[in-house]
């Protein structure tokens, strides 16, 4: 075969690998004031991904073992009333207008100082306020192999200044879920929009993640205060238990004697990635031992928050009665560095009229045996 034919060929096979998975809707529920949520099926040959309206969240990822046993390895529920009655979690949603913290719920822009709200310990705002982009009922709208949802913020939703339009695609290719974010505003304003899927890779149900293999693509990571709140220092990962260049079990070092890890109660910290901001690149990869189950993120984004599920106590259940325990899932969220409108030298999480802001981040999932 000739050059040109092999790569005809090599075209042809990726474009078909990239058919589009099917998409199917389906009603998931009604909010107390009657709003109707959808929930949004987008089925591959490898993956079955479903989302729903309600906080444009992530409800379930099926996909197979190394045995090709299919399971959900995301934490949520099969009953909206059940998102409705968890404040805490988070499960699945896009968090925003501000993902992570920003410290006493205060920062300035061009001169002003604007306020939100404290509605972490009564000390600082996490994950955008009282009611986050995680509790609105986002707008979908079917595309080719996925769904996009979109969410208009009012100028002064939670106290942030603008009125911020966003869009978060779901779409799926092959063994890949793709999620593309694009935001715009109205007047000058911050955003820093994520994804906060709870992964367990062995399965709901199947453990904790401390057996599962990490690594994350990061030289320095971002220390912070008792609050969680960085410090402003970019701290070398190298010689402590936040190095994970190369792939290390989780629980192996997560009860070190070590203040960052005392602080959090586990893993709970934003790392820097390795590799230019607003390019494509790896952020982290999990192994699961025993079901061979591997998911690799890729992100166009600087950070992530590697987010051991701390704070899970066992108060909410799997449909099928499971408690959601201490490490029973980990977070992978990527994202600007928290708190950055406070810190001028952090990668700028701003964005002005006329700016539409872009970011993609990817999650494969593999097996190995
Ligand atoms: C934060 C945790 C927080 C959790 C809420 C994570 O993004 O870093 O500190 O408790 O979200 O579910």
């Amino acid at each position: 075969m000739t050059i040109r034919g092999l790569a005809v060929m090599l075209l042809s096979m990726a474009m078909a690998a990239d058919a589009g998975a099917a998409v199917t809707k389906a009603a998931f529920g009604k909010m107390p004031d009657g709003t109707a949520v959808d929930i949004y099926t987008l089925k591959s040959d490898a993956l079955e991904v479903k989302v729903m309206t309600y906080g444009a969240r992530i409800v379930a990822i099926n996909t197979a073992d190394k045995n090709g046993k299919v399971a959900d390895v995301v934490l949520g529920y099969d009953k909206l009333s059940d998102y409705l009655a968890d404040k805490k979690t988070y499960f699945g949603s896009i968090v925003g207008r501000y993902g992570n913290r920003i410290a006493h719920g205060e920062f300035k822009l061009d001169g002003k100082t604007y306020d939100v709200p404290k509605n972490d310990g009564g000390i600082n705002s996490l994950h955008g306020g009282t009611v986050g982009f995680d509790q609105h009922v986002w707008t979908g709208k079917e595309v080719p192999g996925g769904v996009e949802m979109t969410l208009v913020s009012k100028d002064g939703d939670q106290g942030f200044p603008g009125t911020l339009t966003a869009h978060v695609r779901y779409t799926v290719h092959g063994r890949t879920l793709r999620i593309d974010y694009s935001e715009s505003t109205d007047k000058d304003t911050v955003v820093n929009l994520t994804n906060h899927t709870y992964f367990n890779l062995g399965g709901v149900g199947s453990g904790t993640i401390l057996d599962e293999e990490i690594t994350i693509n990061a030289d320095r990571f971002t220390p912070t205060d008792k609050g969680l709140i960085p410090t402003g220092e970019l701290a070398p990962v190298a010689g402590t238990p936040m190095d994970f260049r190369n792939a290390t079990v989780i629980g192996k070092r997560i009860h070190a004697d070590y203040e960052p890890l005392k602080l959090a109660g586990g893993y709970d910290h934003n790392w820097v990635l390795n590799g230019a901001d607003g390019q494509l690149k790896l952020a982290a990869k999990v192994h699961d031992l025993k079901s061979g189950r591997v998911m690799t993120v890729q992100t166009t984004e600087p950070g992530v928050q590697f987010y051991t599920g701390n704070f899970l106590d066992g108060t909410f259940k799997s449909a099928s009665g499971w408690p959601y325990a201490k490490n029973t899932a980990l977070c992978l969220e990527t994202q600007h560095f928290p708190d950055s409108p406070n810190h001028p030298s952090f990668p700028s999480t701003e964005l002005k009229p006329g700016q539409t802001r872009h970011s993609t981040t990817t999650f494969t999932f593999t097996t190995q045996k």
